[in-house]
């Protein structure tokens, strides 16, 4: 009953699979991927190890120096696959409308016509994995399972570490339970004889996801989100989908807890964009002046939020790992995050050291020039010295490089990491990344203009995704990549959640927009960021407890010089001046763009947004 074969090629699912659904897919993409065969993954970690002894064996990972860096490996992608592809990604609703003007689009029937011939024989040679896994607590209420199928160890290894990936998801899945069909594969087939190479991959990417039938298709690339469906194409474009049709929020957000001196905890949920500072304020270790507070880490990347019965909100992390950005990370700028590191990870194109260990730019806290190692081999595998560096510009690490690591490591972790219950929300931060124009905290008056705020962010690229990097653009809720849906509706959404919390007579969670990234005259960040964010984050917990001071501006509420505490730092009111300062020229250009943009989504934007928009330009003039 649970083996049946395709084409010579047993399915042989083992006894504890009891979904027929489950068994009938497999079997029916094993019979278009034409695998040489299927292994179920257990999630077990004797399994782990022979996957990374394998991929050791394969040339795909190296084993770090266990002196060093115990249980770790480090992969290198080939140079073409090094970010996640947006111009690749697509939203294939039945209607073009329903993905909207933000997304690539084709119709699901022309888009399944044209990966049928892809997938056909695509896993040739190779093995097809099969992982289950469950975004968010097994068996809480509020998680959704996922099954991956994919050609590449390398996948199926980081699902092991960034989700809870093996045998239990079978149990809560029983024999007829719903799961997100997730199919992968690095569009690589090996021919008869054909020797493989360490990061296979394909030139053409597809990344498509079927929002009505909750399906994901990647073709093409190993790479992070594009590879890792759990992430990105299940937990924020398919469950987007779910959340608007079901009343509740995925978002592109960190979630941390922060207890003052008294012991009193608060929640804070927080979206900036791709590399733009989530793992890193999740993690962040209050400086000094704030002894006796604590910050603590429930996610870095992705929540999942429900509205509750009594009008709070509650949010989960659905994943149980990270897949942070490696560059820039240090024992001053993220000390949890180094020694998240320590031991278990997977590292992708950092730079290997003489040592066997890992180096990447920003990695020294003090004096990184002095501290340069003398010799490295680079995320290309070609020789690096700092010589080489500054005649070439060579970097040692890809600025995408990453860590895979289990949330577990961290000495941060909030105690309430795995609750299937979530965490109450007390304030929502939506921060890009600009070196001009925006000031470095703004309270919201009221939700719609919070919900203005979030839908009219903007921020400069980064090396997260693949194209031309420090372009300033619209990254609304910075889910711009993630929206799973037309993004009117989502704002509409959000516009209609606060509606029906504010009917409950629940105290709504406050709404900030923050920015870390104004830079000086001379090029350089005036905001010293980083630990220091939590002076900002201690005003939004001060006004969220109604004992917080500020002024009121055009656009809402920022704090004055001292409405914040500086004990510790020297940073002057001119600096601070720098960094929060409201150009009304370059305010007239922003509301430019904000016109633009609510031009692209005049299809069901709620009328609010503009109406705020206005309310906004008068003020500006007057
Ligand atoms: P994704 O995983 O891509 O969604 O990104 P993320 O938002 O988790 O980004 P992350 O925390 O890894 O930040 C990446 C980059 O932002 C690194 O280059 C950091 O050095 C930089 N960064 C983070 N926080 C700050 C800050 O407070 N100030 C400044 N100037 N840079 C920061
Ligand atoms: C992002 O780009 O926002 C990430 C990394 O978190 S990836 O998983 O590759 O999308
Ligand atoms: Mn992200």
């Amino acid at each position: 009953m649970n083996a049946p074969v395709v084409k010579g090629l047993a399915i042989q699912a083992p006894a504890y699979v009891k979904n027929q659904k489950l068994i009938a897919w497999v079997a029916e993409m094993a019979a278009l991927c034409k695998p040489e065969r299927i292994e179920w993954c257990d999630g077990s970690q004797e399994e782990y190890e022979r996957l990374c002894q394998q991929l050791v064996d394969a040339g795909t990972f190296r084993k770090l120096n266990p002196a060093k860096r115990p249980d770790s490996f480090l992969a290198w992608s080939d140079p073409s696959d090094v970010a996640r592809v947006e111009d690749r990604t697509f939203i294939c609703s039945a209607k073009k409308e329903d993905a909207g003007p933000t997304n690539n689009w084709m119709a699901p029937a022309e888009m399944r016509a044209t990966l049928q011939p892809l997938f056909d024989g695509c896993m040739k040679g190779r093995t097809m994995y099969v992982v289950p896994f469950s975004m968010g607590p097994l068996g809480s209420p509020i998680a959704h399972i996922g099954v991956e199928l994919s050609d590449s160890p390398y996948v199926a290894v980081n699902m092991k570490i960034m989700t809870r990936m093996g045998k239990a998801v079978y149990d809560v899945l029983g024999a007829d339970g719903e799961f997100v069909p997730c199919v992968h594969t690095v569009g690589a087939p090996l021919e008869a004889g054909q020797k493989d190479v360490a990061w296979p991959c394909n030139k053409t990417k597809y990344i498509v996801h079927y929002p009505e039938t909750r399906e994901i298709w990647s073709y093409g690339s190993g790479y992070g989100g594009n590879a890792l469906l759990g992430k990105k194409c299940f937990a924020l474009r398919i469950a987007s989908n779910m959340g608007r049709d079901e009343g509740w929020l995925a978002e592109h957000m960190l979630i941390l807890g922060v207890t003052s001196p008294e012991g009193k905890k608060h929640h804070v949920a927080a979206a900036f964009p791709s590399a733009c500072g989530k793992t890193n304020f999740s993690m962040l270790v209050p400086p000094a002046g704030f002894e006796g507070w604590k910050v603590t880490t429930i996610g870095d990347d992705i929540a999942w939020i429900k509205p509750q019965a009594d009008g709070s909100l509650r949010a989960i992390n659905p994943e149980a790992g990270y897949f942070g950005v490696a560059p820039g990370t240090n024992y001053k700028t993220n000390p949890n995050c180094m020694a998240s590191l320590d031991r278990g990870v997977i590292f992708t194109n950092v730079a290997l050291t003489d040592d066997g260990d890992v180096w990447w730019e920003g990695m020294e806290a003090d004096a990184p020039n002095k501290a340069l190692p003398d010799h490295l081999i680079d995320w290309q595998g070609k020789d690096w010295t700092p010589q080489i560096a500054r005649e070439t510009g060579a970097k040692a690490a890809h600025p995408n490089a990453r860590f895979t690591v289990a949330a577990t490591n961290n000495p941060a972790l909030d105690e309430a990491w795995d609750d299937p219950k979530g965490v109450k929300i007390d304030a929502f931060i939506f921060g890009g990344r600009r070196s001009t124009t925006v000031p470095l905290v703004t309270e919201a008056r009221n939700w719609v203009e919070g919900v203005y705020m979030a839908a009219t962010m903007g921020s400069e690229t980064t090396a997260a995704a693949a194209g031309q990097q420090g372009i300033v653009r619209r990254d609304p809720f910075a889910m711009l990549p993630f929206m799973g849906y037309n993004m009117s509706d989502y704002f509409q959404h959000w516009l209609t959640l606060g509606k029906k919390l504010q009917a409950s007579g629940a105290q709504l969670p406050k709404i900030y927009t923050t920015n870390w990234f104004r830079k000086g005259e001379d090029g350089k960040f005036v905001w010293p960021g980083y630990g220091e964010n939590m002076r900002v984050l201690k005003w939004m917990i001060d006004r969220v407890e109604g004992r917080g001071q500020g002024t009121e501006h055009v656009f809402g509420v920022s704090p004055r010089y001292e409405d914040l505490n500086w004990t510790g730092l020297d940073f002057t009111p001119a600096q601070f001046a720098t960094v929060t300062s409201i150009d009304k020229a370059a305010w007239q250009a922003e509301l430019k763009l904000h016109a633009e943009l609510f031009e692209q989504l005049a299809h069901h934007l709620p009328q609010e947004l503009p109406a705020t928009k206005a309310a906004i330009e008068e003020r500006l003039a007057a």
